[in-house]
């Protein structure tokens, strides 16, 4: 436990010199080679019995997992909780064993991120017409736990809204299967996943942090707690909003994300490290001789029996690689193969399988299995931008520059940012604004569909259309975030208020041009394809200058440094923007649960159509995007797909997550309840007096 005494002699150490940092760098991950010297592996490594090599798999398993990410491992866990099933994961990535303190220290993912190197896929877009042209990048994990061993940790939920909004437009071809994704199953499962504890006092009342328990799991795998130190100029946060006419949320986790709060990370308290789907579902199981893991190993494609049934064809094998260069292998499957690769791994290994888009599968040399255009439409995501001001405050940047004892203790390398609000359509564009933003975008459906849908197949404009509909009349109505705003500190000196577009009306596409897993798909999200997404983004950029001239936040801030004043117009607004924004590291469906009429990848039950044993589950299903970060609903689908396809094989089986508060599962080797947490282990942490250097210092101020 930290000492406020030892806190208060630290701060008096740091130096509160503004620092006269001119210009604010894009978030380029400065650190292009990880590989420093590192601590001993040992204790990270897995029980063997997990891992397995190319001449150490078996000939067959009941499940192929494609993709070791944080719904992947999600998979295999539950999967395999049943004795009598075997599981397969194959991971393309290495299993980070070898970087501990890079995943494990929350502040890491700012100072000392493994982003940059071999354990990132390291994308990039295709040249975005409307955001100036750019390539922008898109780093995914390419690592046991996936993004969720790089990302930024928020642990934020949808709310109810648009959750039942996923629910309708997939309720009309099967409506009792859709319950699943309807908000109170859909609740439950997220809270499966989820292990609550409360914040430290201190940290609670520095930062005015409102939660209710009652709305997070208690027994399952992942950590979600709050930082063992909260740096006091957070405090100004909620004030400011209330100030500003946004109100802070009692709670965000139970359905109504809106307004100012202060979420969990996924932090584990009793050593203050990363919470994530290899550290809370995979590394603390019972020996399982049924789970293997192989790992530095890309699935290349699905291999089908040459029977087909009733118009299903049935997966036989799942072929892989460990290079381009390298011989394929093949592995059999007895029940499915499940899809687990993410937003960009799922549509690409499809397509790949011959599962996809007529036209690119002919262009890629890829023989048609089964014509199914959905395949990498759909794409959607959030793009972020950020005002900065010079403050004389003690940022997180600012301390952990100082190199004191206190910024090398794992309390405060447990820092990490969290503090966001969400404000609706009515507020940001105020009534009337809405209204005729709302005509605007009405009125803008019939060319939108004409000129901005990536296919010209006739069920891809269909989801097209319910996709923007679901926008038009259900979000912007509603309560619901059309922006997030991000308070972000992690600079030295400076202070930045990002805004983020939550539910844009742009959509794009992801697809392949040669039959190699090993060449990256084109990613064409159409940034700002849509000129509605450009107005929202910069009433929340204006919004977010806005918070910064409102006290108190005002009081501690400086100059304004970007955009700066050069920018005040809407024109100003717009073209910077254009040229600024970036991903919010929030790519989704590009496997969208819709029906199969609506260009739709995946039914209720995450089958992909057309076949009758590959289901997708992962950040690629969903059909809208969420005023929300994605790890949080993803551990959702991964709980729910492992309910979902228990109860079809195992009668035994839990059928479906219960409406009890913790969601225990009626596991029988309890990958979940060996993880009791303590908040004072701190003392003896492992992390205590390791030095961190600041390495990649500039990439950090986007990264969420
Ligand atoms: C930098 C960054 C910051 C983020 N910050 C946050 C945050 O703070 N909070 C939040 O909630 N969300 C955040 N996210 C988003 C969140 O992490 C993702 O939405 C989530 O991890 C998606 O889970 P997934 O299982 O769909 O994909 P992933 O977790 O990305 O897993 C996919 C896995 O499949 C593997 N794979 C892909 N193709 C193949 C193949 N052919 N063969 C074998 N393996 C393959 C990949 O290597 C990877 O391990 C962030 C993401 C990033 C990248
Ligand atoms: C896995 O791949 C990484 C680099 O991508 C390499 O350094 C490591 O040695 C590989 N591990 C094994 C066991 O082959
Ligand atoms: C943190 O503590 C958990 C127990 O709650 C343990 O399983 C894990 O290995 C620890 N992590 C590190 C990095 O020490
Ligand atoms: C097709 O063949 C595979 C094995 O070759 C078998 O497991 C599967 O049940 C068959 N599918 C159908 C729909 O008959
Ligand atoms: C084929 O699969 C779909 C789901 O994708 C299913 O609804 C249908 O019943 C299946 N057809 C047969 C004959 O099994
Ligand atoms: C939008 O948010 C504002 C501020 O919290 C609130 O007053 C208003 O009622 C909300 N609008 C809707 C449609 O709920």
């Amino acid at each position: 436990m930290w000492s406020v005494e030892l806190f208060a002699l630290t701060l008096a150490a740091v130096s509160t010199r503004v620092l006269a940092v001119s210009h604010f760098p894009h978030p380029i991950h400065a650190d292009a080679s990880p590989h420093r010297p590192h601590s001993p592996r040992s204790t990270f490594t897995l029980d063997s019995r997990s891992y397995v090599t190319s001449s150490s798999v078996s000939d067959s398993y009941d499940f192929i997992i494609a993709g070791g990410g944080l719904a992947g491992l999600v998979l295999a866990s539950r999967l395999s909780e049943d004795a009598g099933t075997t599981v397969l994961v194959i991971e393309a990535g290495d299993t980070g064993d070898a970087v501990p303190s890079f995943i494990n220290i929350p502040a890491s993912t700012y100072y000392n991120s493994i982003l940059g190197g071999s354990y990132d896929w390291q994308y990039s877009t295709a040249p975005q017409s409307n955001a100036g042209g750019r390539n922008l990048p898109w780093p995914r994990g390419k690592v046991l736990g996936g993004s969720s061993a790089v990302n930024g940790m928020y642990l934020v939920r949808p709310s109810e809204l648009e959750i039942n909004a996923w629910k309708s437009l997939i309720s009309e071809d099967d409506s009792s299967a859709a319950n699943s994704w309807g908000w109170d199953q859909f609740f439950a499962a997220m809270k499966k996943s989820e292990n609550f504890t409360p914040p430290l006092d201190e940290v609670q009342k520095v930062a005015g942090i409102k939660y209710d328990a009652s709305n997070h799991g208690s027994d399952g795998p992942v950590h979600a707690t709050y930082p063992a130190y909260m740096v006091p100029l957070v405090g100004n946060w909620l004030p400011t909003l209330e100030t500003a006419g946004i109100p802070a949320a009692e709670d965000s986790s139970g359905g109504r994300s809106i307004g100012g709060f202060i979420p969990p990370s996924s932090i584990n308290p009793s050593n203050w490290t990363r919470s994530y789907s290899k550290s809370a579902y995979i590394d603390p199981l019972p020996p399982r001789s049924n789970l293997h893991i192989l790992y530095n190993t890309t699935v290349t494609r699905i291999v089908f029996a040459d029977n087909v049934t009733g118009g299903n064809v049935t997966a036989s094998a799942v072929e892989y690689a460990t290079s381009s260069t390298s011989g394929v292998k093949t592995v059999n499957v007895k029940k499915e193969v499940i899809l687990a690769g993410g937003v960009i791994g799922s549509p690409q290994i499809l397509q790949l399988s011959g599962i996809g888009p007529k036209d690119i599968l002919d262009t890629a040399n890829v023989g048609v299995k089964v014509e199914l255009p959905g395949v990498g439409q759909h794409l959607q995501d959030h793009l972020a931008a950020g005002v900065f001001w010079e403050t004389d405050q003690d940022t997180q940047g600012t301390i952990h520059a100082s190199n004191s004892a206190f910024s090398q203790s794992a309390e405060f390398m447990s820092f990490i940012n969290s503090a966001t609000a969400y404000v609706n359509a009515s507020y940001l564009l105020g009534d009337a604004g809405l209204s005729g933003f709302h005509d605007f975008v009405t009125g803008a459906r019939s060319s939108s569909v004409s000129n901005l849908v990536t296919s010209t197949d006739s069920t891809v404009i269909e989801g097209y259309k319910a996709i923007y509909d679901t926008v038009a009349n259900t979000i912007l109505p509603g309560d619901v975030g059309v922006i997030e705003l991000l308070l972000s500190i992690n600079v030295p000196g400076q202070i930045a208020i990002q805004a983020a577009l939550q539910h844009p009306l742009s959509q794009g596409r992801l697809y392949i041009t040669s039959s190699s897993a090993f060449d990256k798909p084109v990613i064409d999200p159409q940034y700002f394809s849509h000129p509605g997404d450009v107005t929202i983004m910069r009433e929340g950029l204006k919004l977010a200058r806005r918070l910064g001239q409102t006290a108190p936040m005002s009081g501690i801030l400086g100059k304004e440094v970007t955009p700066g004043s050069d920018v005040s117009t809407d024109d100003d607004w717009e073209k910077w923007l254009k040229s600024h924004a970036g991903t919010e590291y929030h790519p989704a469906s590009t496997c969208a649960m819709l029906p199969k009429s609506k260009g739709g990848v995946v039914d209720a039950k995450l089958l992909v159509y057309g076949t009758s044993n590959v289901r997708v589950a992962d950040a690629s299903i969903y059909p809208i995007e969420f005023a929300s970060h994605l790890g949080a609903p993803t551990y959702g689908v991964a709980e729910q797909a492992a309910n979902i396809i228990r109860s079809f094989y195992n009668a035994a089986a839990p059928s479906s997550t219960s409406s009890s508060k913790s969601g225990s599962a009626t596991s029988t080797s309890g990958s979940s309840s060996s993880q009791e947490s303590s908040k004072n282990g701190a003392a003896s942490s492992p992390l205590n007096g390791i030095t961190y250097a600041i390495i990649s210092i500039l990439a950090c101020a986007l990264l969420l």
